[in-house]
């Protein structure tokens, strides 16, 4: 949208503002998202890892390390999907598009708020303070996370800095539209491969050892997380599809050349991540399958050919990933059919206390 500053006072653009409509429909599907979006919400405190702790003690060390880097790799991946890569992506949306940037500013919320902090209260109750604090310099200082970090968060600052330009400098031989188009897509791109790609291979260790019953409270808060991420990958994919289908043919072709190599460069970094991490549990060679069965599910949510032959995937990863399949405990866990905690509204009278119904720490009545 072309802005022009007030003469009076510069701060003060002549534009005039509308607000979110939500009677009418923006498109087919953003509102359906928008559905599936609130009623997947959860929060990290509802899951009590507790019952995990009798299974986590007899593990062998190299499993309980193997497990938690996996955690801190999706930690990472999940903090800056909500610090940069969801809200930049809503921010590169037109201004008109008020619901598709509601859905997204949603999905942003749930990656580092929720997500990243339900990892966090799995190594707090399965980890010392020092082991946690050598867990994460490890993530810190690990070369190939390091640069799966640096490729996709760099799409996401390029995409921001069109996005200023975009807003401020529209008029400025700096600025072209294409090149704006093409920035916010391969940002999308980016978003997806993290979202529908990138995490699975840190999701397989939790997911090998839910399809085989044990650590079943920290498997639940994953298939909460996969099962949310598994939407955000399918909108941000459509919505570069609508993207993609504007460019002409030539950029078309150079684009999808582009998709290619990228996905490429990260597959080899993905690749020796997996070694890092999964061969001390003799376990690479089964998650590099699962890493390319959803690199192309990654793809197909772009509207892409699978790249990779289809293969097939331990039995036991895939009775993790099967949410309809579980056994529930009734006692403690919370299954993703969980219905949500049900509020009202306070009332001042929640406020006004008998004295002696007020029971000090030490448990007598005051
Ligand atoms: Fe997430
Ligand atoms: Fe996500």
């Amino acid at each position: 949208m072309a802005t022009k500053p007030n003469k009076k006072n510069p701060v003060v653009e002549e534009i005039l503002y509308n607000g979110a409509n939500w009677n009418e429909m923006e498109d087919e599907f953003t509102q359906s998202f928008y559905e599936q979006n609130l009623s997947q919400f959860w929060r990290p405190e509802d899951i009590s890892l507790q019952p995990d702790l009798n299974v986590w003690h007899v593990l062998s060390d190299e499993m309980k390390l193997a497990y938690a880097r996996n955690l801190l790799v999706l930690t990472f991946l999940d903090t800056h999907q909500g610090d940069i890569g969801m809200p930049v992506v809503s921010r590169s949306l037109d201004d008109h598009f008020h619901q598709r940037k509601a859905v997204i500013n949603f999905m942003a919320a749930m990656e580092n708020a929720v997500h990243a902090k339900s990892y966090s209260n799995i190594f707090m109750t399965y980890m010392t303070t020092p082991e946690i604090d050598e867990l994460f310099r490890w993530g810190e200082s690990h070369k190939n996370l390091q640069q799966i970090m640096k490729m996709i968060v760099g799409y996401y600052k390029e995409l921001d800095r069109f996005n200023y330009l975009k807003r401020f400098e529209e008029f400025s031989p700096n600025y072209k539209e294409l090149d704006f188009n093409i920035a916010q897509w391969k940002a999308m791109v980016a978003s997806v491969f993290l979202e529908t790609w990138l995490f699975y291979s840190g999701f397989y260790y939790p997911l090998f050892f839910y399809g085989q019953g044990k650590l079943m409270q920290a498997g639940e808060i994953i298939n909460l997380i996969l099962r949310d991420e598994s939407i955000h990958g399918l909108y941000v994919g459509r919505l570069a599809q609508e993207i993609y289908e504007t460019f002409d043919n030539e950029t078309q072709d150079q684009l999808q050349e582009w998709l290619y190599k990228f996905l490429l460069e990260l597959y080899h970094e993905q690749n020796e991540l997996v070694e890092s991490i999964y061969d001390s549990v003799d376990l690479s060679h089964d998650v590099k399958i699962f890493v390319r069965y959803n690199a192309n599910k990654a793809l197909m949510n772009l509207g892409f050919d699978p790249y990779f032959e289809q293969e097939e995937v331990n039995p036991v990863v895939l009775n993790g990933l099967n949410t309809e399949t579980k056994t529930m405990d009734n006692f403690s866990m919370k299954g993703n059919g969980y219905q949500k905690m049900k509020s009202e509204m306070l009332k001042d009278q929640d406020f006004f206390f008998e004295s002696e119904k007020i029971i000090t720490f030490g448990g007598k009545k005051k």
